[in-house]
């Protein structure tokens, strides 16, 4: 048999406690969500809908099959920096007539839509992810274009916008854009890129100069709408090939356009109703400490994730602080690498990279489940060949082409980080659990190694070392890299494509496969399995 067993206990006072931490974070995050639901605000929100306009969401919902999921990426971009959190665009993948799209939707009511760097990074990725998974993408279109203020870090990678509308239309992948309102200058390459374009009457504006900037460029007088309307561009200039009497009618063409696409995924699809696991996913949440230190049992999450709570273990007995093995989750087979005590040694690095080829000579997507402080230092290691093993397996992952999920769970420190599929290993998807944590080091070690270095530094110039100095730059180091290893920070700069609720894991998993196999599913070939 290899259903898990859970060890488990959730009568007991240490289950409580974690539950109890975890609640507390995941109310830290629902806060923040709240805030990037509201968007501009009320005030912005009641002008726009004073104008006769949809704020994003409802015009997400509609576009939307009644009552289907929607993944939504990167939802606290620009936390803790001086734009509106969720950075003025909402992006996400979501079934359109039955069609797993990916959405990219302006919020015009935070600065006019304008983007800022943030909001860049963020619609940037979520093409990324379109381009490759192939996802058909719809655009939402009403922005001000570049956040003026910020144009110097926006302008010229901005540019990519348009090469990736291109591109992705290049490898026959479906591109909408239904234009609700504001849309010039860069911004009217969007309709002028993608595949389809629906402009709304009266209310769509896509020029490259408006009225004031023709009149000084040329002197020519003209009007918003003889220079970017709907009607003149449906019936003049051939831009709009759908004219849409208003948003209704606009999201109603965007559904239509993609019901036509005739799409197929290339994926195989999953297995039959798949068994859900065999324990509650809400038990999670007493699983995992609130000090990261504090090593847990992945086995006890995957028995509330994978189909059936069925694992079937890949070398248990070796290298045990890397728990692998095979699973299926929602359906889809998966490979699982999970974390379990943290550091990663010789062993472990070998069985991973193991593991990795096993799954590409059978097509296998890999789950990788991130709680590591990284590889194993010291002398014994170094002698033990520990930067030949890391390599490996960081090798295994670099060349590995099946489809690659990863959960930062808690820690995610040093090359443990690489060697665990992290944002630079190109996962598919990467999530973050709200109490994870990732940096170089530990804010503590990091702390350390600063000041061991000062003091030898001193030394070896003959300076006086001054301890209360260094006492204070100590704590003052340790504080920001706790800052800034915070999963909010992390997920503001984009590093992974978002947060999510521990009990959702199998859910967002899910999605993610289903959304993956929209590709084909193919593993590297050619050297067949090392033994190592
Ligand atoms: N960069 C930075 N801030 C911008 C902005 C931009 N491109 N466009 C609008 N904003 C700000 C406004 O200053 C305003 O801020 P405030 O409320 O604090 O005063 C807020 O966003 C809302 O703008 P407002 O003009 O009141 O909204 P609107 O819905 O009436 O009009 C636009 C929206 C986008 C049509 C209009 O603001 C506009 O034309 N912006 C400039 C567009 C442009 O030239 N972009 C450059 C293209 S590359």
């Amino acid at each position: 048999m290899t259903v898990l067993r859970s060890q488990l206990d959730v009568s007991s006072e240490t289950y409580a406690s974690h539950r109890t931490a975890q609640l507390e974070v995941l109310a830290q995050l629902d806060e923040q969500l709240e805030l990037v639901v509201a968007g501009g605000g009320e005030r912005y929100t009641q002008r726009h809908r004073e104008r006769g306009k949809l704020p994003v969401r409802e015009r997400l919902e509609l576009l939307l099959d009644p009552d289907s999921p929607f993944l939504e990426l990167s939802a606290l971009a620009a936390w803790g920096t001086g734009f509106t959190v969720g950075a003025s665009v909402l992006t996400g993948i979501g079934v359109v007539c039955g069609v797993e799209c990916m959405v990219v939707g302006h919020d015009p009511t935070v600065r006019g839509g304008a983007m800022n760097p943030y909001s860049l990074r963020k619609a940037l990725r979520a093409l990324e992810i379109a381009r490759v998974n192939r996802l058909p993408v719809v655009n939402l279109v009403e922005s001000g274009g570049a956040d003026l203020p910020t144009q110097a870090d926006l302008f010229v990678p901005a540019g990519r916008i348009f090469h990736e509308l291109t591109e992705l239309s290049s490898l026959g992948i479906p591109t909408v854009a239904i234009v609700f309102g504001n849309s010039t200058a860069g911004g009217a390459y969007v309709p002028g890129m993608c595949d389809y374009a629906v402009l709304v009457d009266r209310r769509a504006k896509v020029f490259l100069g408006g009225p004031p900037l023709v009149k000084m460029a040329t002197g020519e007088e003209s009007d918003d709408e003889s220079l970017g309307g709907a009607e003149m561009h449906s019936r003049v200039s051939g831009l709009s090939d759908y004219f849409a009497v208003d948003e209704h009618d606009a999201i109603r063409l965007g559904r239509q356009i993609i019901s036509r696409i005739n799409w197929r995924k290339l994926g195989p699809p999953p297995s039959a109703a798949p068994e859900p696991p065999r324990y509650d996913p809400e038990e999670i949440l007493g699983i995992i400490p609130p000090d990261p230190k504090v090593p847990f049992d992945p086995r006890e999450v995957l028995a509330r994730t994978v189909d059936g709570s069925d694992f079937d273990e890949y070398k248990p007995l070796y290298g045990t602080s890397l728990v692998t093995g095979w699973a299926s989750i929602h359906g889809y087979p998966v490979g699982v690498l999970a974390n379990h005590r943290g550091v990663l040694f010789s062993e472990e690095a070998k069985k991973a990279s193991e593991f990795i080829l096993l799954a590409n000579q059978t097509d296998t997507p890999l789950v990788f489940l991130q709680n590591t402080t990284g590889y194993m230092v010291g002398a014994r290691y170094e002698q033990g060949g520990i930067i030949k093993d890391g390599a490996k397996m960081i090798n295994a992952v670099t060349n590995s082409t099946v489809p690659h999920l990863t959960i930062t769970m808690a820690s995610s420190f040093g090359a443990g980080n690489y060697g665990m599929s992290g944002r630079g290993y190109d996962p598919r998807l990467l999530f973050a659990w709200p109490g994870a944590k990732l940096a170089v080091m530990g804010a503590a070690q990091l702390a350390g190694v600063m000041s061991i270095v000062g003091r030898a530094s001193a030394e070896s110039q003959g300076k006086p070392f001054d301890e209360e100095a260094d006492r204070r730059r100590t704590a003052a180091i340790e504080a920001q890299i706790e800052a800034e290893s915070h999963a909010f920070h992390i997920t503001a700069r984009l590093y992974d494509d978002g947060i999510v609720d521990p009990r959702d894991t199998r859910t967002v998993l899910g999605m993610s496969l289903s959304a993956v196999h929209s590709t084909t599913v193919a593993g590297r070939r050619g050297f067949g399995v090392f033994r190592m």
